[in-house]
């Protein structure tokens, strides 16, 4: 299969050409980049030489390449992407990573754990199936709606949560998420060693979240931490049903979902980073009557590159592709 990657020079771009490597069945004929058009991708990232793309160039776009990919991964940024993608939808596949067409009725919105899970259904609903075939396009989640959707989605579809209540969603992620870009606040002198939240109101990912959890009662706060890559996401809720059949819903939901994992513990960035895993740990705090969900991911990993590929894998498997 014939694969294209558009702004491959960022971080996620970076992470899907690592991860894609290891994939015979998969060729990466076109990388696109604008700051480095013309240069080999080992002259800007050693670790690929003596690797199969090693001889791989960064060029611009060009809608003949793109149309000659069997599927184009695009890791530009928002409002960019759209204003490419647009007029290639029904002919070549995309999985888009940033966060255009998530609200977009003609996409398919790729939480692989929520559809994956729910293959069966996604199959029978043959409207979605003929959008794909139509469309031919999948919106990748945001990373920290993936690190709040799937601890929270089986909760909510299931009227676990206290309906009146707000659900209060905290996140903390490594700098990468905010993409390899020059900004005064990522600069080192002022990352390293401080801790700082950002956007507390009206972040963009919160109205993903309400959108795919179909709620109101919601609040996001996303926060970033001086480590390059991880999203540690601390949910609060209010629920008349116990912490065991909290936990035993979670773990029935998720039972054949090999990257979803309940744990005992605490969860941590180091046991998730380079992984598709989540892990999600449940506590309740009897004196404040309130749940406690905790839940980590990579950002780049199960948080962009690592579902995306995953989605590229679940258009193969149901032979989508
Ligand atoms: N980082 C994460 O953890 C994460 C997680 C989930 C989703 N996402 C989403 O995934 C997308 C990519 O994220 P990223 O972190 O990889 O971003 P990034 O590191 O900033 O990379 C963006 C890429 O797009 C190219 N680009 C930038 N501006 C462009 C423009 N105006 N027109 C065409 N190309 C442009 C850049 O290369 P040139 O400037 O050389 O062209 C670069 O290759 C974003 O939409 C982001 O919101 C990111």
């Amino acid at each position: 299969m014939k694969i294209g990657i558009l702004g491959a020079s960022g971080y996620t771009g970076e992470e899907l050409l690592r991860l894609l490597l290891e994939r015979q069945d998969i060729d990466v004929i076109y990388i696109t980049s604008r700051r480095y058009e013309g240069k080999t991708l080992t002259e800007i990232n050693p670790r690929f030489i003596n690797t199969r793309f090693e001889s791989l160039k960064f060029e611009s776009f060009s809608e003949e390449k793109i149309l000659k990919c069997d599927l184009i991964f695009s890791c530009l940024p928002h409002g960019e992407s759209k204003k490419i993608l647009e007029k290639f939808l029904g002919k070549v596949f995309i999985i888009d990573l940033s966060q255009d067409y998530r609200k977009d009725e003609r996409a398919l919105y790729g939480l692989t754990n929520i559809y994956d899970v729910y293959t069966k259904h996604f199959l029978k609903r043959t409207f979605k199936k003929d959008l794909i075939k139509k469309y031919k396009i999948i919106a990748n989640p945001g990373c920290y709606p993936t690190s709040i959707i799937i601890p929270l989605y089986p909760l909510i579809k299931g009227n676990f949560i206290d309906k009146n209540t707000l659900i209060i969603c905290d996140s903390k992620s490594g700098a990468s998420g905010a993409g390899k870009k020059l900004k005064e606040d990522l600069l080192f002198c002022e990352l390293n060693e401080n801790f700082y939240c950002y956007k507390p109101t009206n972040h963009r990912h919160e109205e993903e979240i309400k959108y795919i959890l179909n709620t109101k009662k919601l609040k996001f706060t996303p926060h970033i931490l001086p480590i390059e890559r991880g999203i540690l996401s601390t949910i609060y809720f209010k629920s008349s049903y116990s912490l065991e059949n909290i936990k035993s819903l979670l773990r029935e939901f998720y039972k054949n979902d090999k990257n979803v994992k309940i744990l005992n513990r605490y969860p941590q960035l180091k046991f998730v980073n380079f992984t598709n895993e989540i892990h999600i740990y449940l506590d309740y705090d009897k004196e404040n009557d309130l749940f406690i969900l905790l839940s980590a991911i990579d950002n780049l990993g199960k948080g962009a590159s690592g579902q995306a590929i995953e989605n590229l894998d679940i258009l193969i498997r149901y032979s989508l592709i």
